[in-house]
């Protein structure tokens, strides 16, 4: 199969990191930085973060707070690049990837005082979120806080999540403030704090914020000279802007008590 062919069928967060995109995500660093902030973690405590990708949020957070990680990716060319960041960044003694499913995490030994999940529980069918929230609940010490970063559908859920599947090639199921919500606490996940905003994903001075100038101007290249990822790029926008009423991301901390 070809690059271009691959890009056809790739899930759309595939299409943006091969563009160039580091921040797959719907608030993107700055709705991050508001999770961190409600974690508060404390040197020496463990984070379970779930669809770890390339690594690049278990390195900020043992740089920056002193944590030990454990990464859960299904990839294996993402574990192995995750692998090589972690090594690269001599953090190999605080942060372990394992290949694995977030579908299975009753494989993963212990308990954690936090859970991280950023941009893949919408991915998931409605049962899907279910057994994976169920399968987090499990993973969390008692009073261990679950954050999450997730898209958020105000209204037209149905529709909304019918458009998006065509683009990004996968299932995504965006929920409204209270579906997310509803869904949490009958996985048996207190909700303690939420804050929802402006879907920024494919918003270029978001970009900037995120990825710096240098990249951007990267990522636009990639998409201008590339076209079969401006294509998918494209595709992506329109249904974006056509819901932008609607859309928007939603941050959730929740406890086990
Ligand atoms: C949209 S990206 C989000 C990555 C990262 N959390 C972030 O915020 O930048 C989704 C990631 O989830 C991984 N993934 C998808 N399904 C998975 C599963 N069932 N188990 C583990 N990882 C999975 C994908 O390979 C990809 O790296």
């Amino acid at each position: 199969m070809t690059k271009s062919t691959l890009m056809q069928t790739a899930p759309g967060h595939e299409v943006l990191a091969a563009a160039g995109k580091k921040y797959l995500r719907p608030g993107g660093r700055i709705a991050t930085e508001q999770l961190l902030q409600w974690a508060n973690f404390q040197p020496g405590e463990t984070v379970l973060e779930l669809a770890a990708s390339f690594g690049y949020s278990a390195i900020a957070l043992a740089q920056r707070y002193g944590v030990k990680v454990v990464g859960v990716e299904k990839k294996p060319e993402s574990v192995r690049q995750a692998r090589d960041n972690i090594r690269a960044a001599n953090l190999e003694n605080q942060i372990e990837i394992i290949e694995g499913d977030i579908f299975h995490l009753d494989a993963i030994p212990g308990q954690f005082d936090y859970v991280l999940a950023e941009a893949i529980l919408t991915m998931q069918s409605p049962p899907g979120k279910a057994k994976i929230l169920a399968g987090i609940r499990d993973r969390l010490k008692p009073g261990g806080k679950f954050l999450s970063h997730d898209l958020l559908a105000r209204d037209n859920e149905e529709q909304i999540s019918a458009e998006l599947a065509q683009v990004i090639r996968v299932n995504a199921t965006p929920l409204s403030e209270a579906n997310w919500t509803n869904t949490y606490e009958s996985a048996g996940l207190h909700v303690e704090k939420v804050q929802t905003g402006a879907m920024s994903l494919l918003n270029f001075r978001q970009m900037f914020q995120d990825e710096g100038v240098f990249n951007t101007l990267r990522i636009l290249g990639n998409i201008l000279t590339r076209e079969p990822i401006r294509k998918r790029v494209l595709e992506m926008r329109r249904v974006f802007n056509k819901y932008n009423e609607e859309l928007g991301y939603i941050l959730i901390c929740a406890t086990t008590q």
